[in-house]
């Protein structure tokens, strides 16, 4: 749609910016919390960037109070941030451990003396090791009951400061690397079965935990983040048009319908049943996932890239299980579906180093998608970008990443003008972090972290990048001067 002059975005719009626990906190082994599959997943070689861990990440475990003191300087109005399930329940479902249950309620405690308001993810993918240990994990269904446990014990200790809740970070993308291409802990390939009775598993704790949610803090507000990769038919061709629905229903929508809807598309389903890969679904599932549907408050979206669909034949390519993680630009590779789609690039759009196409028009697709299909509320919970960043006497000019933020925020904005109702935007990520497959030296943030892949490098200093300054002024003006 074309509008003469745009509305703006709204008065209590929350500019925000994100990270997660495994990639910022370090610490560990410290404070009784537990190893997760992270801790150790990064220790099999050859599974991330030059071997690079979260064992010190950038610190953020005893540097939160200054991580907090330049988002208030900023004006920063919210911070999405992810619990560490190891450290409130170090054995998965054994004792819960007060002292990591006390960093998060400092941390809380911290951002609301600040007035930034906490925005929680209950799971950004680092799991007790002992549950994989106990059980495999995810692949089993007795994780619902201990990711409800684990879940119920944050709500009842912090949903008296905390009322946005994130449920799940990117089932589609945990899953995926997971069980799929093996490049996630627990490093399983081309397990298609296992990947869909995973996610399975996934949305019963999701749809469990939004109840019970619900039942402890009816005000609260809960969602899960979903990766929302759009994509554009390759051309006009019927089949290749065909190929983007067969992408959307069994890559975007299979998760997007589940938390909207609380039922998986019909097509889907079809596909799956015709190839013996339909998970094993309970009696009671069905109502527990319409109910959670019901109760559901926004739509997450963390949203990166668009992608292109195309028809690709019986005998065509498969997935390559690769990935740009060094950032040597043209390195990635063309996967797919057989019989149904692959991802060629698309030669209208940028690409990051990582060859990530810049695409700011796909975020305002995905809000105006999820708009008509789901009428949710949005929120935008990541989007960002990955660069290699230069120090030079304690500056850091990054106009590359304010060009991204702006160009995406203005799609935002018309976004807000279409009707789409946005409640916060997001940023990743606040600090530099770890990027788990890539290491350090893909950084986002609007804060530079002192330090390189090696784990003893660099003071963990903090400087502020050009962007901080920018994304100040962007909050100050509620986005109508970026
Ligand atoms: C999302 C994740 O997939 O994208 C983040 O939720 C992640 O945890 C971010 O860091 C960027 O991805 P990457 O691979 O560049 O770190």
């Amino acid at each position: 749609m074309y509008f003469e002059k745009s509305k703006g975005f709204p008065k209590d719009f929350l500019w925000g910016s994100a990270s997660a626990a495994y990639q910022v906190e370090g610490a560990w082994n410290e404070d009784g919390k537990g190893p997760s599959n992270w801790d150790e997943f990064v220790r099999i070689p050859g599974k991330t960037f030059k071997a690079t861990t979260g064992d010190k990440a950038v610190d953020h475990y005893h540097r939160y109070k200054e991580d907090v003191a330049l988002m208030a300087e900023m004006g920063l109005k919210t911070y999405r941030f992810s619990i560490s399930w190891p450290r409130i329940i170090p054995d998965g479902n054994g004792e819960v451990n007060e002292k990591g249950l006390q960093f998060y309620d400092d941390l809380i405690n911290e951002l609301v003396k600040n007035n930034i308001v906490p925005m929680v993810t209950v799971y950004h993918w680092d799991m007790p090791q002992a549950l994989e240990e106990q059980y495999h994990g995810w692949e089993s269904r007795r994780i619902v009951d201990d990711f409800v446990r684990y879940a119920k014990v944050l709500f009842e200790r912090y949903s008296d400061r905390v009322k946005h809740w994130i449920i799940m970070n990117e089932q589609n993308v945990f899953t995926g690397l997971g069980w799929n291409a093996g490049m996630h802990p627990p490093g399983k390939v081309d397990d298609q079965k296992m990947f869909y009775q995973v996610n399975h598993h996934a949305f019963m704790a999701h749809a469990k935990s939004v109840i019970a949610l619900k039942e402890i803090c009816p005000d609260a507000k809960v969602g899960s983040s979903f990766a929302f990769t759009p994509a554009y038919a390759f051309d006009r061709k019927p089949e290749n048009a065909m190929a983007k629905m067969d992408y959307d229903d069994l890559e975007n929508f299979y998760w997007m319908d589940m938390y909207a809807y609380g039922r998986y598309p019909r097509a889907a389903r079809a596909y799956l049943e015709s190839k013996d890969l339909m998970p094993v679904i309970e009696d009671e599932d069905e109502e527990i996932l319409k109910k959670a549907a019901s109760l559901i408050d926004f739509m997450g979206v963390n949203y990166y890239r668009t992608c292109v669909a195309e028809y690709n034949p019986i005998d065509g390519v498969g997935a390559t299980h690769e990935m740009n993680t060094t950032g040597k630009k043209g390195t990635a590779k063309v996967q797919g579906v057989p019989g149904l789609y692959k991802n060629p690039a698309n030669e209208f759009l940028p690409t990051t180093d990582w060859d990530w196409t810049i695409d700011p028009m796909g975020l305002r697709m995905c809000c105006r998608q999820i708009t008509s299909r789901y009428d949710l509320p949005i929120v935008i919970s990541e989007n960002g970008l990955g660069a290699f960043d230069k120090f030079e006497d304690g500056e850091i000019h990054d106009p590359y990443r304010i060009d991204y933020l702006k160009h995406h925020i203005e799609e935002l904005k018309k976004a807000c003008d279409d009707g789409c109702r946005v409640l916060a935007y997001c940023t990743w990520s606040y600090t530099d972090l770890l990027s788990w497959l890539n290491g350090y030296q893909k950084r986002y943030g609007f804060v530079y972290v002192d330090r390189e892949e090696d784990e003893n490098s660099g003071t963990l200093n903090r400087y502020k990048k050009d962007s901080y300054y920018w994304y100040k002024h962007v909050i100050e003006t509620n986005g109508e001067e970026l």
